[in-house]
């Protein structure tokens, strides 16, 4: 870290995605706790580590990840507070679950269920003031990028959220820049390409919030691996991972998270 530069506290987030029953779930667990507890203690002190698994696995996930000091995520939620809406989760229901981040915006809930910005700004506007804070997931297509449009897409993203939120998500939110074209296909942005976005973000946050801008984490997402991490992480607005594939191996997410250490 440069001398002058804000501290922000590397974070790592697997998002399971449609994986894992809940038995597969604390499995999972107490293998990639055994990893890090070969790491000795005190790494937490410099790093925020979280799991979103599928909602039915969040229970049994909290009870096997008790005592650690990894954190629940959902994947998920409704804008509404309660009511008629089958198969959705609310913002209570996670709250009473011990639930620390949820994601909102992924591009698979914009592109394959149709989620707007609209939506998604709603979403938003009911975790202000919660205890659950958003990842919130912005990223433009292959298009969208051969076309120039990159930084146009990401900022429309941001500002449909930030607009609707206005101070209230100040100390709450953080970003996760995700090119589309990147997700489960093995191809990463650059990371000169990802801080270019990182950036833009980062001024948008800082235009928007004031001098606190400057401590939103902005995480990186798409065919994050081991390999890989610490290239990207080493990007000045770079403050963490939003990890698919690599996170349904703990061998593979733990040696992402211990790497993502480097950055703190
Ligand atoms: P990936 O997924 O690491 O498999 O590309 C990232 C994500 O969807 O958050």
């Amino acid at each position: 870290m440069k001398p002058g530069s804000p501290h922000r506290r590397p974070l790592v987030v697997a998002n399971w995605k449609m994986n894992f029953t809940p038995g597969e779930a604390s499995d999972f667990a107490g293998r990639l706790l055994a990893l890090l507890a070969k790491r000795g203690p005190g790494w937490i002190e410099a790093l925020d580590l979280a799991i979103a698994p599928a909602h039915p696995a969040l229970d049994r996930l909290r009870g096997a990840l008790s005592g650690s000091d990894v954190q629940l995520a959902a994947q998920n939620l409704h804008p509404a507070a309660q009511g008629a809406y089958t198969g959705e989760v609310s913002l209570a229901m996670l709250e009473d679950l011990g639930c620390r981040f949820v994601l909102i915006g992924h591009s698979e809930r914009r592109h394959l269920f149709g989620e707007d910005d609209e939506f998604i700004a709603a979403k938003a506007s009911r975790l202000v003031g919660s205890s659950v804070r958003p990842i919130l997931c912005v990223g433009e297509t292959l298009e969208e990028r051969e076309a120039g449009e990159t930084l146009d897409r990401v900022t429309r993203q941001l500002a449909a959220v930030l607009d609707a939120t206005g101070d209230g998500l100040a100390s709450q939110l953080v970003v996760a820049y995700e090119p589309v074209w990147a997700i489960g296909t093995g191809r990463t942005a650059t990371p000169d390409d990802a801080q270019a976005v990182h950036a833009e973000i980062r001024k948008n946050l800082i235009e928007h919030f004031g001098e606190s801008g400057r401590q939103t984490r902005i995480l990186y997402g798409g065919s994050v691996k081991p390999s890989n991490v610490r290239e990207l992480l080493a990007q000045p607005d770079l403050d963490g991972a939003l990890v698919g594939g690599a996170r349904l191996d703990p061998e593979a997410f733990a040696s992402i998270a211990l790497a993502s250490l480097e950055k703190s």
